[in-house]
């Protein structure tokens, strides 16, 4: 059984960064619990959507900053925190671990890990949420010793994990893995630093050797990282608990471990507004030929997405922390590569690809992150849509307007590709699985109402959830 210790409550490691004690009311429970019952959505399209419309925060973020916060040796207080069901899992996650949570008003979680008591993540809940895999490294700092359960692929693609395991064997983790489970190790010195160059620009990857690397000993470098914003906000984070990271943003992260006996405390830290969402609500926005403003966003992590709906012909203004959307006439295709940020987002693709099949002309879509993120594109065809899926690509002829149909979310993006593609179409569309779209956007239904969308949230009739369609080879999971 190992021996949980705060890390560096023996010595500090004299760094200066605030120790706060943050003391708070009683807030209110999250639960993961989401009833095991499927929902679908029911949307009445070929409305405008207008008005405004505030984005949440970063769903990348919290799940990274959630499990980081085990490294203090007091509570951590995150702000702008989404209430979307991949938090609310990892809430969970970190609860049956001992960890106390507190919701003191909506959108704020304080995170006490003074009373981590196991270092075993139990085999389901793991399994059901892919960045448990952040837990390995702040376990092992904290009790030298973890089991993680594999995390889950989803239905877009491969999701190995070689480059984590890869790293982390380079810092002297021991890995062993059983019954798929991950066993990880570090001898009593702890994890040491190490260079480490990922052959794939990776944002897991990316996170979790930072996570490691913070609480080794010695100088980390992590080459070809990603650049997110969100891997800046998590070192930030990171670095007001007394972390020393340097270049997050660029490819090259470096970080000075804090040993052992290093100490990191709590911090008071806001996670950034999530990119997909607001992605998405450009999207909604341009695709119903509508006049939307998206509030608390920051314009420039979704520069990507502004610069291919101007290509296409929508108006897209920015002022302060807000982008006004407008679309008034049928947009052009264009062509639409993914790639790690800057470039154009993978989790942006699912919505613009759903838009760009009524734009005039040839869209052509590459999607270079996750091979199989293009199957929504068979739930579209039968809402009239004109594409040819080949090898990670697709060529979309331009009709002029989608007819309302049965459809089925297979995971996440899917989900809001599908709900763009209700939004325009002529007539009723019922999207089956849409729960998929509650583990990466919060309220969306209560949001879309708000911009005057026609949308219904009923629950599946018993056989009519994901998996009963004809022609449906969903998966059960969005693991984003
Ligand atoms: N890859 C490897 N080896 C690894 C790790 C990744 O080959 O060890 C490859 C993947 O197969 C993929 C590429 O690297 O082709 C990028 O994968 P990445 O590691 O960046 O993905 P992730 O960390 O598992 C996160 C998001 C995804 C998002 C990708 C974009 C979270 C929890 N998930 O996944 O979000 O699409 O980055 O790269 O942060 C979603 O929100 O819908 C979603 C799927």
């Amino acid at each position: 059984m190992p021996t949980f210790k705060a890390v560096g409550t023996a010595n500090s490691s004299g760094n200066t960064a605030p120790t706060t004690d943050v003391q708070l009311p009683e807030g209110r429970p999250t639960s993961a619990n989401e009833g095991g019952t499927m929902h679908n959505l029911i949307i009445e399209g070929g409305h405008r959507l207008t008005g405004r419309v505030r984005v949440s925060g970063s769903k990348y973020a919290a799940l990274a900053t959630l499990p980081a916060a085990l490294l203090a040796d007091s509570p951590c207080l995150i702000e702008n925190v989404p209430d979307i069901a991949d938090v609310r899992a990892y809430l969970d996650i970190l609860r049956g671990l001992g960890v106390d949570i507190d919701q003191p008003e909506p959108g704020v979680v304080r995170v006490d890990p003074r009373g981590l008591s196991t270092s075993t993540v139990p085999y389901e809940l793991a399994r059901a949420m892919r960045a448990s895999y952040y837990l390995l490294p702040v376990l092992i700092a904290r009790a030298g010793e973890a089991e993680v359960s594999f995390p889950g692929g989803d239905d877009i693609g491969p999701r190995p994990i070689d480059l984590h395991l890869k790293g982390f064997k380079q810092m002297g983790m021991e890995i062993s893995v059983e019954h798929g489970s991950i066993h990880g190790r570090a001898d009593p010195g702890g994890l040491r630093g190490a260079s480490i160059y990922l052959d794939v620009v990776s944002v897991g990857a990316t996170i979790n050797l930072m996570l490691a690397a913070v609480a080794a000993g010695g100088m980390t470098a992590i080459i070809n990282c990603d650049r997110g914003p969100y891997v800046v906000n998590v070192a930030d984070f990171l670095n007001s608990m007394g972390a020393r990271i340097q270049g997050a943003g660029t490819d090259t992260i470096r970080v000075t471990g804090v040993g052992p006996r290093g100490k990191l405390s709590g911090c008071r830290h806001a996670l950034i507004p999530d990119q997909s969402e607001t992605a998405t609500f450009m999207v909604m926005a341009a695709a119903t030929h509508g006049d939307v403003h998206i509030d608390g966003v920051i314009p420039g992590h979704v520069e990507a997405m502004t610069l291919k709906l101007r290509e296409a012909g929508a108006t897209v203004e920015e002022t302060g922390d807000s982008l006004r959307v407008r679309s008034p006439g049928r947009l052009k295709g264009i062509q639409v590569k993914t790639q790690p940020y800057p470039g154009f987002f993978t989790d942006f693709q699912p919505p613009l690809t759903s838009l760009l099949t009524t734009a005039e002309g040839t869209s052509v879509i590459v999607e270079t992150v996750w091979p199989g993120r293009l199957k929504y594109l068979d739930e579209l065809r039968a809402m009239g849509a004109h594409a040819q899926v080949t090898n990670q690509a697709a060529i979309l002829k331009g009709v002029a307007g989608l007819g309302g149909a049965r459809v089925t979310a297979g995971d996440l993006r899917a989900g809001a590709a599908l709900v763009v593609a209700g939004l325009m179409a002529e007539g009723r569309t019922e999207v089956r699985g849409i729960d998929h779209t509650d583990r990466g956007y919060e309220g969306l239904d209560d949001k879309l109402h708000g911009l005057g969308a026609l949308v219904e949230r009923v629950e599946a009739p018993a056989g009519t959830g994901p998996g009963a369609g004809a022609g449906d080879d969903s998966s059960e999971d969005g693991q984003g």
